[in-house]
């Protein structure tokens, strides 16, 4: 079996990233980003978020990561399944830590079910070889338990823990008690009926951010390995990239009111959120990423979506990049297409089905190994043959897209969203996590049952910035662009990966 393109181009990213001091920075050479970013014209919110993004300026990276201390959910969290949780994570100076996982049946986490306490010891080892900027780490565990907090909940695990687990339960558990569903000389393991694993342990991250251009508020983040979308695969499953991040709870963003309470909860008193209404999805407007992405199989992404509810139209912008902090780009992808609204999610509590339609897409390679390997690629697969250079975008619809990038054209994806208000009072726009084996969503059965990082609403009008006059050198950041003017010229429209179709 011939290796699938996408992997080819993956190890290419990887290659060429170790070695990119050997390579020109675009953004000093004066390579002609003007002609793929200069057509964007007024310096619209959306741009001037993304271009925050791609200077990473605010945000520090912890390396070596120093996790000792108290971390807690920022909001009730959605895992593959769905699973609804919060958590509260405490690292100790002597390497032992104790996770508190809250369990509840309802997608604002206001009904706790149950609450499991994992004690163990964590060690850090090395920066990743995999994800850039994350830590490899260690963990052992010193024990499991479990505090069910009500008579469903009991009734509900007995069944899910399954035969195998009835000696050790000793008769039916009571509500508000604490049981052990593993410890190190315990014959029995009860965990395993719940999938239950601390793999996220295994891969870290610390970044550090100023909020709000208020220097005196600063917010650490604690990232922790993403969980596989199959349930069943979670046990085996090594983490590739990052779950919504935990707060430290010694300086969290001060309007985080789930921080607070979570932060004074403990086995006996799970921590109930307030109560809130679902939002409808209103697909309009546009939204961008509020960080620099990370995706498994390396990839580092920053998206722009444009949605037109008047004739149910898409435009999506995915920048590329080789690094963390979304400095170094690689390649971008404009796709477009149409959406069609479906019900209430059956599966997942509090989302909305929809379907996702691509049949125009270009592509730009921003740097010079991805332009080598465009150019690798034979005949009609991507654009025209030998025709790629750095910065110079091509429509590869012709083409029925792009097999170097592992994208046929034209593509369906089954989606589900959600939409919630943040602390600060703006929209949030999730979409379904992409499936952890590398596939594409291109089924009903296999449309996600957990979200991506939120997209933030940066306007409510689906009024491009790249119509309207102006032409070449007229950028928003043209006055900027050299010397610090490290971001691509605020990419017209960044937009990545709502739809990113990897091996499809
Ligand atoms: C590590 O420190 C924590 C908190 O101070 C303490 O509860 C725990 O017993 C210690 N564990 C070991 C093995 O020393
Ligand atoms: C849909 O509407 C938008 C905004 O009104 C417009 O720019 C776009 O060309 C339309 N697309 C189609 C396919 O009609």
């Amino acid at each position: 079996m011939q290796p699938s393109p996408a992997v080819l181009l993956i190890s290419f990213l990887v290659w060429a990233d170790g070695s990119s001091l050997h390579y020109p920075d675009p953004h000093s050479s004066g390579l002609p980003l003007e002609k793929t970013f200069g057509r964007s014209v007024k310096v619209s919110q959306c741009q001037h978020m993304l271009k925050r993004l791609h200077n990473g300026a605010r945000v520090t990276v912890q390396m070596p990561p120093s996790v000792e201390g108290h971390w807690v959910s920022t909001s009730c969290e959605v895992r593959p399944g769905p699973e609804f949780l919060t958590r509260s994570y405490r690292f100790y100076p002597n390497n032992t830590f104790q996770a508190h996982q809250f369990y509840y049946e309802d997608n604002h986490c206001t009904k706790p079910t149950h609450t499991l306490v994992v004690r163990g010891r964590l060690r850090l080892r090395q920066a990743s070889w995999i994800i850039r900027g994350g830590t490899e780490a260690e963990y052992q565990l010193h024990h499991v338990q479990i505090v069910c907090h009500a008579a469903a909940a009991v009734k509900e695990l007995t069944q899910r823990l399954g035969h195998g687990c009835r000696g050790a339960m000793k008769g039916l558990w009571e509500p508000d008690a604490i049981y052990d569903l593993w410890n190190e000389e315990s014959s029995h393991d009860c965990s395993r009926g719940l999938n239950f694993a601390m793999h996220e342990l295994q891969l870290l991250r610390v970044e550090k951010q100023y909020l709000h251009h208020n220097l005196d508020h600063l917010v650490e983040e604690l990232f922790l390995g993403d969980i596989h979308t199959e349930p069943s695969q979670r046990l085996y499953y090594k983490p590739s990239s990052y779950q919504t991040a935990l707060q430290n709870a010694k300086n969290h963003d001060h309007g985080c009111i789930a921080c607070r309470i979570i932060y004074r909860s403990d086995e006996f008193h799970p921590p109930i959120l307030p109560p809130r209404a679902d939002l409808t999805v209103g697909l309009y407007g546009q939204w961008v990423s509020q960080r620099c992405e990370v995706r498994p199989e390396v990839l580092f992404l920053t998206r722009h979506f444009v949605f037109h509810d008047n004739n149910h139209t898409w435009e999506g912008h995915y920048y590329h990049y080789s690094d963390p902090i979304c400095k170094h780009p690689t390649f971008t992808i404009y796709a477009r297409g149409r959406y069609s609204r479906g019900l209430h999610s059956t599966r997942v509590m509090g989302g909305t089905d929809f379907v996702f339609k691509v049949n125009h897409m270009r592509v730009t390679p921003m740097d010079v190994p991805t332009t080598s390997l465009l150019n690798v690629f034979n005949s009609d697969e991507c654009g025209v043959q030998g025709s790629w250079q750095v910065g110079v975008e091509q429509d590869v619809t012709a083409t029925d897209g792009c097999m170097a990038l592992g994208i046929r054209l034209p593509h369906t994806e089954y989606e589900v969203f959600r939409m919630e208000q943040d602390a600060h009072g703006r929209y949030l726009l999730y979409n379904g996590q992409r499936p952890s084996d590398g596939s594409s969503p291109d089924r009903p059965e296999k449309r996600a049952t957990s979200y991506q990082t939120p997209l933030v609403q940066c306007s409510s009008s689906s009024q491009r910035h790249d119509h309207g006059g102006g032409g070449e050198g007229d950028g928003p950041a043209s006055p900027h662009r050299s010397g610090a003017g490290r971001s691509p010229g605020a990419p017209a429209a960044v937009v990545t990966a709502l739809l990113l179709w990897w091996h499809s």
